[in-house]
């Protein structure tokens, strides 16, 4: 111990430890604090629930089966609804329950108001609604008023020409054909009106002899909303709902609810496949006015009700001044602006003009946002499984009712299904080499709750399998971890019910005025008069971004992390001078008066996470993100006992180290981006990363129960990652409760601004893991801070 303390004083202790200590400069905060208490009574009862709410959507098929017939249903729910509450949301939208043929999985309604048999019946319904009442949780059908199924009795009548039904759906006789047209009677479709699911939106019906209208599959003939009983049926549908105390629908597919009366009128400039997420050239079809009316004919209906009815309407590719109308009739048009516009080219600088687009003249209407849903590929997919906990991040802490697809709080994964597979229709329609493209069922498998048969989800043969990624990608395995999308998920919604998020606007920081890369960084402060202030900032870049520079944005130098997307539920103070995030990484800041900032010193240390990551699967994966997030992978995963022979002050400090109970890890590496095969096939790290097993025996037998990381990785984007970086490590057990080692922040720092860490953060019993890293240093800086290791530990 003297010989390292020696050391240590000799080099005037230069290169003390870590870690990113808030400097304590004074900053004038431009928050006022009031009482919490007050200030969320206040917010709480002035709002209606769904302003303060995550909307959940369940896929009812894929969440959970209770009666191992592989399909998912009611009972199933219910039994999740504790899960639902301890996540955080305050709604659940259920896709359609109705009795149905499930040519569309319930988006072809048979009876509005039975509930298919599949899912259970209406007793179950009635006690998913009380019981979800008694978690305080809303729930929200899927209303279908587009089409219904062919089979339903409507449509029976109404092909047969019973005299109240014949007008209810839309008739053409065609227009007399010349020939090959024997099967319709001589007759051809009236116009080149297309299906959103492939082919002439016409099907001939040899019953009636005429032609019907199908936005959809030709098994889900559209309602034709210009006849009045059919207006009046829907609304009792409504009725018959709220009565069983309901608190809201979606509205399925309300840009296709009218088409133009005109049948003889073809739609021009069409191309082949008609997408319902596409707008243009379909004027005839989608998008008329007339909704508008029958949407406030439902708000009426909702409100006899109660004013705090929800009513969200889908509509895709719609116009500023189509959604101000949606809002005008008394229902909130869902923005897919995150589905439709954002994609893996789209940098920061890109999502924030759409998200600021997505804002643009709301004025008092409530925004809203959506990230995925049934229709639509998975997060993780579009955008890369890395980028999970930032999307979840933003999704929940934008303006506005955020709506979540079940999964997503998890990052499940869409699930590859073959031909065979598939059961959509909208993927069957096309052929084995196309159907990919279309099938939705990716994004439809089971919810992933645990390791066990099915991930949890049934007993039975589920109707989708379940995605082979379960075992790692669960509900308990994240419940259990230290650190997980799910955790990152739950603080999101917990923090969200901040006042500082319960209000509809945003201020955007503009990250290339501070001297950051805004194609990466994405960041905007939440805050309303009287509140908190937050800094939400994202990385989509793909790289680190380093030292970025937020103060100015936030008013304020200080700053407590109170969600980081890559860390432990710890609250850790931040410098907002400089800000460092890796590819992926979102934090939630609250951004501290000098006051604040200096209470809570004691935990001024950078990111805490207990050691989860010792799946090799992944570790291949973490390497095509280069160098950096290699590291991050070797501090998180791999280490060994062992020293680097090339180090001789390493080794010796090694030898040292393991005479006084404490094991160090040196690595020397040459990290350069793309290097990857390299380090594969040469390099010393790797191998030790094989030894991951004996880094955690050893790690075992020397009283580690809790491993924590310090880290403040910030090695070599200034080395300009072609020079020779070191890492080494330091694995240890805290005996007194007085301190720790970390990771140094590099000579020059260490140099000119030696950090010391507060005294009293670690409890005895804790183990530590420390990383120094340095240019050419990392071997005489490792001997040093073993030295002051050890003072520690003993
Ligand atoms: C909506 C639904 C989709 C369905 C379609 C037809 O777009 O989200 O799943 O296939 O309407 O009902
Ligand atoms: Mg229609």
């Amino acid at each position: 111990m003297s010989s390292k303390k020696k050391f240590c004083e000799t080099q005037k202790c230069l290169f003390v430890i870590l870690v990113a200590v808030a400097a304590a400069i004074a900053a004038i905060c431009v928050v006022t604090l009031t009482d919490e208490n007050l200030r969320e009574k206040r917010s709480l009862e002035s709002l209606p629930w769904w302003k303060t709410s995550i909307v959940y959507q369940i896929y009812p098929r894929s969440f959970q089966d209770s009666d191992n017939d592989g399909t998912g249903d009611l009972r199933g729910i219910k039994e999740r609804l504790g899960y639902l509450s301890d996540l955080g949301v305050g709604a659940v939208w259920l896709s359609p329950i109705f009795l149905s043929p499930m040519r569309d999985f319930g988006y072809d309604v048979r009876n509005y108001t039975d509930v298919d048999p599949l899912f259970g019946n209406m007793a179950d319904f009635e006690n998913l609604i009380s019981e979800a009442k008694d978690k305080n949780l809303r729930v929200i059908l899927d209303f279908v008023p587009n089409h219904t199924s062919n089979e339903s009795e409507w449509f029976y009548w109404s092909e047969r020409g019973h005299k109240k039904y014949k007008d209810y759906y839309v008739w053409s006789s065609g227009i007399e054909c010349a020939a090959g047209c024997d099967d319709t009677g001589g007759r051809r479709p009236p116009n080149n009106w297309l299906s959103v699911f492939g082919g002439s939106a016409w099907k001939w019906s040899g019953i009636r002899q005429k032609f019907y209208y199908h936005a959809f599959l030709d098994s889900q003939p559209d309602l034709n909303l210009r006849n009045k009983n059919v207006q009046t049926e829907l609304q009792d549908v409504l009725e018959f709902w709220l009565q069983k105390g309901v608190d809201g629908f979606r509205a399925d597919a309300l840009k296709f609810m009218f088409e133009s009366p005109n049948v003889t009128e073809d739609e021009t400039g069409l191309t082949d496949t008609f997408t319902w997420i596409e707008a243009d050239n379909h004027n005839l079809t989608t998008n008329l006015p007339e909704v508008y009316n029958i949407l406030k004919g439902w708000r009426a209906v909702l409100n006899k009700y109660g004013k705090d009815k929800f009513l969200i309407a889908e509509s895709y590719g719609i116009s500023h001044e189509i959604r101000d109308k949606y809002y005008e009739s008394g229902s909130i048009p869902f923005n897919f602006a995150l589905i439709q516009y954002l994609n893996k080219s789209c940098t920061a600088l890109c999502m924030r003009d759409v998200i600021r687009d997505s804002l643009g003249g709301l004025n008092s209407n409530w925004p809203n946002f959506v990230l995925g849903n049934h229709d639509n590929s998975r997060v993780s997919n579009r955008f890369g499984p890395e980028t999970i906990d930032a999307f979840n991040m933003l999704l929940l802490t934008l303006p506005g009712t955020p709506t979540s697809y079940y999964g997503e709080e998890i990052g499940m994964r869409d699930t590859f299904y073959t031909y065979n597979e598939t059961k959509d229709t909208a993927g069957l329609n096309y052929n084995e080499t196309q159907y990919m493209e279309h099938s939705r069922d990716p994004e439809r498998s089971p919810m992933q709750w645990d390791d066990g048969l099915n991930a949890g989800f049934s007993n039975g043969t589920p109707w989708l399998h379940v995605n082979h990624n379960y075992q790692l990608i669960n509900v308990k395995a994240q419940k259990l971890a230290d650190r997980s999308h799910l955790k990152v998920y739950q603080q999101l919604a917990k923090l969200r019910q901040d006042p500082a998020f319960t209000h509809n606007s945003v201020q955007f920081v503009n990250i290339s005025d501070v001297g950051g890369n805004d194609k990466t960084i994405l960041a905007y402060i939440r805050a309303q008069k009287n509140s908190d202030k937050y800094l939400v900032v994202m990385n989509f870049g793909h790289q680190y971004a380093n030292n970025v520079d937020l103060s100015k944005g936030a008013g304020s130098e200080n700053g407590m992390v109170v969600v980081n997307a890559m860390s432990a539920y710890q609250k850790e103070m931040i410098d907002l001078k400089s800000v460092t995030l890796s590819r992926g990484q979102g934090l939630v800041i609250k951004v501290m008066c000098e006051t604040d900032a200096m209470a809570h010193r004691p935990h001024a240390f950078g990111l805490t996470g207990e050691v989860q990551r010792k799946i090799k699967g992944k570790y291949s994966e973490e390497l095509e993100q280069g160098a950096r997030t290699w590291i991050e992978a070797v501090l998180e995963i791999e280490l060994v006992p062992g020293a680097d022979p090339n180090t001789p002050l390493g080794e010796r400090a090694f030898q040292e180290s393991l005479k006084n109970g404490v094991v160090l890890c040196n690595l020397m590496n040459t990290i350069k981006p793309g290097s990857i095969k390299k380090i594969n096939q040469s390099n010393m790290a790797f191998k030790m990363m094989e030894n991951i097993e004996n880094f955690l025996r050893a790690a075992e037998n020397y009283g580690c129960k809790k491993i924590d990381i310090f880290q403040v990785v910030d090695l070599y984007e200034r080395q300009n990652m072609t020079q020779v970086v070191n890492g080494i490590y330091a694995l240890g057990r805290v005996t007194q409760k007085n301190g720790f080692m970390g990771p140094s922040l590099g000579p020059k720092e260490a140099d000119s601004n030696p950090r010391n860490f507060d005294e009293d953060v670690l409890k005895a019993g804790q183990t530590v893991i420390g990383l120094q890293a340095g240019s050419n240093r990392g071997a005489s800086q490792s001997g040093m801070n073993f030295g002051k290791t050890r003072s520690i530990l003993d």
